[in-house]
């Protein structure tokens, strides 16, 4: 099952959706994603069913923003994009700058959407200041219009009128969880997160991280974390400490593109953490025993 993004999104689970749902507990009444950024893993849950509510959570305020209005406004957010969009490449460079220079001016999170979908990686990066800096990628116009509406309405569908969208910071989340829920977090990337603007990239203070993971471990509430990795023989990221009782997935995530470029076959492997309620309850689940006698690991 093939399903649409929003927008393309540097560190997107959108690959690995699939794989991560499958560890997600049947009946799950609300699904919660601090660090939701373009919410792959909700989307996919919402798309196929799964997931009674939603809570969608960015610090990024205008990336939040944005989400809101896909889901609640999405005509206007395609309208706005069909307006924007330009088939001549030269033009629509032209067009790139001068909207990133309006979106730093007025903040609108519809124009955010245009950046991303023109943006290099579809990373985003702010100066000092807190102005958006990426530049454009020079070979791509982004999604045509045609094809954003249809991908904003098929999201929008899966998840209005049952999600919440909000801007906080992810220990505001955390704090308002209860034993019924589950949250699934994909925090930003260790070493990686440009140190520049402490409001959205710092990265997050791992001691606090896991102090935080540890009180829900004491609430009893159950929780999935994608966190470091390996790429070949090199390990990215600190683990999560032992202390945690955490189970730990290794989920294969294909052939890294910067080394097959380089002529190398490297292995992307991430962790993904469940919490210790939450691997109890799939140990005992059917569909766990025929999860862990294939492809994937505990380890
Ligand atoms: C690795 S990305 C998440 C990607 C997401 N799983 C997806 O599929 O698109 C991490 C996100 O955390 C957000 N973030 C960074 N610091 C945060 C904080 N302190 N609280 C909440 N969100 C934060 C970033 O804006 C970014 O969108």
């Amino acid at each position: 099952m093939k399903i649409p993004q929003p927008f393309q999104y540097q560190g997107s689970k959108r690959a690995l959706a699939a794989t991560i749902l499958e560890y997600l507990p049947t009946g799950t009444e609300r699904l919660i994603e601090p660090f939701a950024g373009s919410a792959a893993v909700s989307i996919a849950c919402a798309a196929r069913g799964r997931g009674k509510t939603f809570w969608l959570n960015d610090y990024n305020a205008p990336l939040s923003k944005l989400m809101d209005k896909i889901i609640h406004a999405p005509e206007e957010a395609a309208a706005v994009y069909q307006s924007l969009w330009l088939n001549d490449a030269e033009t629509a460079l032209r067009r790139y700058y001068q909207v990133r220079e309006e979106f730093n001016r007025s903040g609108n999170p519809l124009l955010l959407l245009y950046l991303l979908a023109r943006c290099v990686k579809g990373s985003v990066r702010y100066n000092a200041d807190g102005l958006f800096n990426q530049s454009p990628d020079k070979r791509r116009l982004g999604a045509r219009p045609e094809t954003m509406r249809r991908n904003l309405l098929s999201v929008s569908a899966w998840l209005r009128g049952r999600t919440r969208i909000t801007g906080f910071h992810y220990q505001e989340v955390l704090a308002d969880c209860a034993p019924e829920d589950v949250v699934y977090m994909d925090p930003p990337y260790q070493g990686v997160c440009g140190e520049r603007d402490a409001r959205y990239f710092s990265g997050i203070d791992f001691d606090e991280f896991v102090a935080a993971l540890a009180r829900l471990n004491d609430l009893n509430i159950r929780f999935l974390v994608s966190y470091d990795g390996s790429l070949g023989t090199r390990a990215y990221g600190k683990p999560l400490p032992a202390a945690l009782d955490l189970t730990r997935v290794e989920i294969h995530a294909g052939r890294s593109a910067q080394a097959t470029l380089l002529g190398r076959q490297e292995l992307t492997i991430e962790s993904l953490y469940l919490s210790p309620r939450l691997a109890e309850e799939l140990r005992d689940s059917a569909a766990c025993q025929a999860i862990c006698t294939q492809e994937f690991l505990f380890v």
